[in-house]
């Protein structure tokens, strides 16, 4: 009521840029062992709005206008919590302890060996079996203000999927009146250990499953990418992308080139599933990343933090898992762009850290901005 009140307000007595955004928490529906879900919506005057909800930390939904001001969710994902658990495919999730692969799910500490669960071929991948995805998180705290902000937290174990050191990990994701949407992911540990976390949105900005992604344009401000080995482990080569599929350094059709099978890493990757190193300075918010859909006019660029972003074409997505509106995705129906450290950092020493010690403060920030063209 309080901020419908505001909004009524500025109506009258300011500009668009003065309304508050909002946050609005609500039941989510609840899992097949009983445990409740919740979501927080954030929306903006703009038209814009996110559902996150606790389990996974999870961007359930974005709804973003287009050109004509249609507004449409632009994620992939499910209608109802537990499918996001009975057919996971990290839809809008955060992911951890370490997202993306380590080789053989194995890695050492100072010497002490690790072994995780490996649940992808011969490699462990998105944290494990029951990774950050499948956790339910707590809601710390809602706002509303110029910017619309919720603050969730997880606590994992102490050898929790095989990792050590007990951690606490919080994901604020927040909404301001720019369209912007903000993603922080931070963490402490106990011990020395691990990690890489980083939100797996599938982004299809023509409005969820009106076209696939082949003729949306890509930028991505990266000189190099790291080629992998068929289970798609980096080689630990850090390769120019000019003159290769990969180049996006001037936008590109997603399409053009994804079925260039001359270049055996598109074949590795049955189309793109490359980690590609950010240009510019890791640890500073840079652009990163322009998707543009040139029929609804939506326009997403993204800044990152960290030192790569994963490129990935949902080339897994088969038509087996039916989602939102019982639509069955397929390959190339989505765009994941995924920040963090290297795939297998654990395994390559002149790979940026992925090791955080007790005492430091991990960050890794995302930054959505949403506009039409
Ligand atoms: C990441 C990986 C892909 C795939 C998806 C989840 O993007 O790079 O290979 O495992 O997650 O399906």
């Amino acid at each position: 009521m309080k901020t419908a009140i505001l909004g009524a307000a500025c109506l009258i007595a300011c500009s668009s840029s003065a309304f508050a955004a909002n946050a609005t928490r609500s039941a989510f529906g609840a899992l097949s062992d009983g445990s409740k879900v919740e979501a927080v919506t954030l929306s903006n005057g703009a038209g814009m709005s996110a559902r996150i909800m606790t389990l996974g930390a999870t961007l359930q939904s974005l709804v973003v206008p287009d050109k004509a001001g249609h507004k449409d969710d632009v994620v992939l994902g499910y209608d109802t919590a537990q499918e996001y658990l009975s057919h996971p495919d990290y839809f809008g999730a955060s992911v951890g302890r370490y997202a993306n692969r380590i080789a053989k799910g194995k890695f050492a500490i100072d010497g002490k060996a690790y072994t995780l669960v490996t649940n992808d071929g011969p490699n462990s991948l998105h944290g494990g079996p029951k990774g950050f995805d499948k956790r339910m998180w707590k809601i710390d705290s809602v706002s509303n203000g110029p910017e619309a902000k919720v603050v969730l937290s997880y606590v994992s174990a102490d050898g929790e999927e095989g990792f050590p050191g007990e951690m606490k990990v919080t994901a604020t994701y927040s909404l301001n009146e720019q369209n912007e949407l903000k993603l922080e992911y931070r963490a402490t540990t106990l011990k020395p250990t691990v990690l890489n976390l980083t939100n797996h949105s599938y982004f299809n900005l023509s409005g969820n499953d009106a076209r696939d992604v082949m003729g949306n344009m890509v930028t991505l401000n990266a000189a190099r990418f790291t080629p992998v080995d068929a289970t798609l482990i980096p080689t630990g080569e850090r390769r120019a992308v000019a003159g290769t599929p990969f180049d996006f350094r001037t936008p590109h059709r997603v399409g053009d080139r994804i079925r260039d099978a001359r270049d055996q890493q598109i074949r590795y990757g049955r189309g793109y599933d490359h980690n590609y190193i950010v240009d510019g300075a890791a640890g500073t918010l840079r652009p990163a990343a322009v998707v543009n859909d040139p029929v609804s006019g939506r326009t997403m660029e993204m800044q990152v933090s960290a030192p790569g972003i994963q490129f990935y074409t949902g080339n897994f997505l088969d038509g087996t898992f039916f989602g939102k509106g019982q639509h069955s995705y397929r390959q190339g129906d989505s765009i994941c762009l995924e920040p963090g450290v290297f795939p297998d950092s654990p395994n390559h020493a002149d790979f940026p850290t992925s090791r955080l010690n007790p005492g430091q403060a991990y960050v890794n920030t995302m930054v959505y901005k949403f506009s039409v063209r």
